[in-house]
């Protein structure tokens, strides 16, 4: 009887910790059969079904927005051979830019059993359904460059902060002008990133934090009065775009001014910007630019463009597959850096440093890039 009663108090016991151990709204438990409870936790609010392991050649789902810009093209590369190297198995894909494509693939590393889900979204608000199915089904996932918003099927985000990034354009503007183009006002002219990439927003209102005070004491002059983040937004973060709005600025506002200055939130738009400029017979503008991509770091070299940052693929990879490699020991989510807001919870940002590069630092700036470095001649 008194063991019989003992059985009844163990089978009632583990049925209240296997109920506990269930979904909770903010994340679901891993589907694994190798989980294995751990006391010790890195992030105490992380639940503990994040604890557990799994697989060393588990499958790891890398989902990236586009090819479009040197950074993803060289993330695709890296993912596959980083993560092959590590022992995983690597399903690497790219939507071309197209919300639908990349729910499906998401859709379909979740079928092939991924354990994470590294994503960088082509739209930062349009994935919360197929991510939230992941989640249900206990995978990891991680934002990879960009923020995921507005779901709670968010794990952390490994990024370059994008509030630092603008801060660092919107000073390399003020620096370029103040070191090219003479004693103030400057005529200059605002540019955005692709409006569903929720960086583009943050190196805008980055900027504007650095630009603003100089255009309400008259040092700088946006021309045409575009000064709206939606005003500046290039769609699609497409440089064809980008060249026409300045090709239309140029026509409209400066047939009689001399533009000095753009802020340009990418490289490809620079070179967008300057190639219009110097069609519609202007002097080459400073701008600022990102990416380090090897056409503009040969174009800063030979003075065509004044700044870049550099933001290096090869760190965001090493450091996405950093986290991984914790997930798969059982070690948990490393401490994020920071947290921010994404619309529905405080995801953990793991933040890594932006870098202005100009002609003066550039060769520091890629002592250890090789291929960068080569340009440089
Ligand atoms: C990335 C940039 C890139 C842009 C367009 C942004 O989210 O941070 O590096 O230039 O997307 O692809």
């Amino acid at each position: 009887m008194k063991k019989l009663l003992s059985l009844l108090i163990m089978v009632s016991l583990i049925t209240v910790m296997v109920a506990g151990c269930g979904k909770t709204p903010e994340r679901a438990e891993p589907a694994t059969t190798e989980a294995e409870s751990s006391e010790s936790s890195e992030t105490p609010e992380a639940p503990a079904a994040e604890e557990a392991g799994f697989a060393a050649d588990a499958v790891i789902g890398v989902a990236l927005p586009w090819l479009g810009t040197q950074n993803w093209a060289e993330a695709d590369e890296m993912f596959k051979s980083k993560l092959e190297a590590a022992g995983f198995k690597a399903i690497v894909q790219h939507a071309d830019n197209k919300v639908p494509t990349q729910q499906q693939q998401i859709e379909s590393m979740v079928q092939n059993g991924a354990k994470v889900i590294v994503v960088g979204p082509v739209d930062g608000s349009q994935l919360g359904g197929v991510l939230e199915e992941a989640a249900a089904a206990g995978i990891f996932i991680i934002g990879y460059d960009r923020l995921i918003e507005n779901t709670t099927a968010i794990d952390g985000v490994v990024q370059f902060d994008s509030i630092k990034t603008g801060v660092l354009q919107g000073e390399a503007l003020l620096t370029g002008l103040a070191a090219q183009k003479g004693e103030g006002p400057y005529n200059i002219e605002l540019f955005g990133g692709g409006p569903a990439d929720p960086n583009a927003p943050n190196f805008f209102k980055g900027a504007m934090t650095v630009l603003q005070p100089k255009i309400d004491d008259g040092t700088i002059v946006v021309v045409s009065g575009q000064t709206d983040f939606t005003q500046a937004a290039t769609l699609d973060w497409d440089n064809a775009k980008a060249q026409a709005r300045m090709d239309s600025l140029l026509s409209g506002f400066y047939s009689d001014k001399e533009i000095h200055g753009v802020l340009c939130p990418n490289d490809g738009i620079a070179r967008a910007v300057i190639t219009a400029s110097g069609q519609a017979g202007q002097e080459t503008p400073v701008t600022s630019g990102l990416d380090a991509e090897n056409e503009t770091v040969t174009w800063i070299w030979e003075d065509r463009q004044y700044s870049t940052i550099a933001k290096p693929t090869d760190t965001l990879v090493s450091k996405t597959i950093e986290i991984i490699k914790a997930l798969q020991a059982g070690n948990g989510l490393p401490a994020p850096d920071e947290t921010t807001d994404n619309g529905m919870k405080e995801v953990g940002i793991y933040a890594l440093p932006p870098l202005v590069v100009t002609k003066e630092n550039i060769k520091e700036a890629f002592a250890n890039d090789p291929g960068r470095l080569e340009l440089l001649k």
